[in-house]
Formats: structure tokens, sequence, C-alpha cells
């Protein structure tokens, strides 16, 4: 769907973190955890890309939102680093956005039963909360396994807490948890009977993929790339599937056969 959205508040959580809340159509409310949206920051030539972002949240306003004849609401969690984000961050309520979504390959959710594990790096939290919201309705129990660089990268932990989903922290500096990379701390808990889930750099998805195959453990990833179109046109967002070699081409569009992956399905080298 493309559709105009409300900014309905564009909050700091941390030094250049936001979260937004933006309007949507009812129709938003079926989509599924890791899938994303696709926004155009400004109606002017520059920035001319939209920009992803995974959907940190989905939902309905309690009560109808005055003056904008919507009920259901979808939020992003963002990092600024550059001139879209740059500007979105200075969006304020009542302000209007375009939005594609949603967009991309979720997670799928598994079998029942099974422990969910979710590990997030730094603004890589943002699919993970919709996600724990969906894994806590069926149920299920779910620990997070969150990382950043320091305790400024580390995001919304107490609305995952909210949920009832049990939190791990670490953070490279040791100014919040404890002291070192997340995937430390996640190796001491990880067994057999777990289901994972991973959103962050690209080298922590790496190092999540490697234990989780030493430990016979299912995951999924959620990959980042660049992105123009958003829909598996330009091709611009590919990367290896594990079984590309130069004489057998094995691409993988990240913004249609993913952005959530199983981890055996790419090429971590
Ligand atoms: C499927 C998907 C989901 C995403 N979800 C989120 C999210 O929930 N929250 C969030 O903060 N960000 C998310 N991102 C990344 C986000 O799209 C980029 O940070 C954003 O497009 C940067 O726009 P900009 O104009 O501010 O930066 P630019 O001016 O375009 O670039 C600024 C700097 O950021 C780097 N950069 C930009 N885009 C990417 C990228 N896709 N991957 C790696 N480096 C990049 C550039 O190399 C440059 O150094 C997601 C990306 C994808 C593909
Ligand atoms: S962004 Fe165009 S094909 Fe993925």
């Amino acid at each position: 769907m493309q559709f105009k959205s409300m900014v309905v508040s564009n909050v700091e959580l941390s030094p250049n973190y936001f979260r937004m809340r933006m309007t949507a159509p009812q129709e938003l409310l079926a989509s599924a955890p890791g899938q994303f949206l696709m926004l155009k920051v400004t109606d002017a030539i520059d920035p001319l890309l939209r920009r992803p972002f995974g959907l940190f949240d989905v939902g309905t306003f309690t009560a109808e939102y005055a003056g904008c004849g919507t009920q259901a609401y979808c939020e992003i969690l963002y990092k600024v680093v550059g001139k879209g984000t740059k500007l979105l961050s200075a969006l304020h309520h009542g302000d209007v956005v375009d939005l594609l979504a949603p967009l991309g390959r979720g997670f799928d959710l598994g079998p029942a039963g099974e422990e969910k594990v979710l590990v997030g790096g730094g603004v890589g939290l943002a699919p993970l909360y919709y996600l724990a919201k969906a894994l806590v309705a069926r149920g299920e129990k779910v620990r997070l396994f969150a990382g950043g660089r320091n305790r400024d990268d580390i995001l919304c932990i107490t609305e995952f807490e909210r949920l009832g989903v049990e939190t791990y922290v670490a953070t490279d500096d040791g100014t919040l948890g404890e002291s070192g990379f997340v995937t430390q701390v996640l190796e001491r808990h990880l067994n057999k009977g777990m289901r994972i889930f991973a959103c962050g750099p690209t080298p922590m998805l790496g190092a999540v993929a490697k234990m989780a195959a030493l430990h016979e453990v299912p995951c999924q990833v959620s990959m980042e790339a660049y992105m123009a179109c958003g829909v598996g046109a330009c091709l611009g967002c590919v990367m290896k599937g594990a079984n590309h070699t130069e004489d057998t081409p094995d691409y993988r569009c990240v913004c249609k056969d993913g952005p959530v992956f199983d981890s055996f399905e790419l090429q971590w080298s």
C-alpha cells in the first residue's frame, strides 16, 4: 500500500535515537513483525529516495484519533545517521509523510512451546518489539539479549519488560549491563529447544548465525542493505545466498526475499 500518514509524535529517546508514531490505514494491522516500510521524508527532490525502516509497533489508538479519521497507527524507532534521518527527526505532530508498507518477508514465529530468543544490536531492536508483542500474545516465553556500544544505544528495554520479556543487556564499554559483546552473554544461555530472531549490525548477525549453527538452534536474521525501490525492481539490495559461487550465482533481494532470512540461507564470509 502507498498512503499518506500524519505524524502523531516524534520523540528523542536518547541522543540521536527517535521513536515516531504515525497514523496508518486499518489494513496495516495485518502486517507481520519483521516487515518494513519505505518512507519519503519530504516532497522535495533531495533526498530523492525513500528510506527503509522496520515496523517497531503497529496498533490501534485507544480512542479514535481526533481529527484524522483513523484508528490505527504504526511506529518506527530510528537513529539519525544522515540527511534523511536528520530531516525525519525535525518532523512534528501534524506533519505528513508518504509511506509504502508493509513490505518484505517478516519473521516466521515458529511452533508454539519453544523458548524464543531475540537478539538486538543498537537500533536493530526496532523490529523485535513488534515481534515480542506477537510472541507474548501467543503465550510464548521470550528472552531479549540487547547489545550496544554504550548505554545510549540500549533502547526501550522497559517496554520489553512490561510485556513480560526477560532481558539481558551488554555494552562494549560496560555503562549498562555486562561489559562486552551481547553474543558472549547469548552463548551462555543457548541450548536446543530455543529459536533465535536477530537484528543488528552484520558482524553481530554473522556471529549469532555461527553460534546458532554450532548449537543446532534455528535462527532468523533481519538484514539491512541500501535500498532504492524496496519492492524487488532495482536489484540494488542484493546479497549473496549460501550457495553462491562465481559459476553459479545465488543472490537474494533483501527487500523482497527478506529482510528476514533463515541464517543458513545466506553467505556469511
Ligand atoms: C529493511 C531495513 C530496515 C531498516 N530499519 C531501520 C530501523 O528500524 N531504524 C533505523 O534507524 N534504521 C533502519 N534501517 C537503516 C535506515 O534505512 C538508514 O539508516 C537510513 O536509510 C539512512 O538514511 P539517511 O538519509 O539518514 O542516511 P544517508 O545520508 O543515506 O547515509 C548516512 C550514513 O548511513 C549509512 N547508511 C545508510 N543507509 C544504510 C543501510 N541501509 N545500511 C547500512 N548503512 C547505511 C551510509 O553509508 C552513510 O554512512 C533499515 C534499513 C533496512 C534496509
Ligand atoms: S531495493 Fe530495489 S530490489 Fe531491493
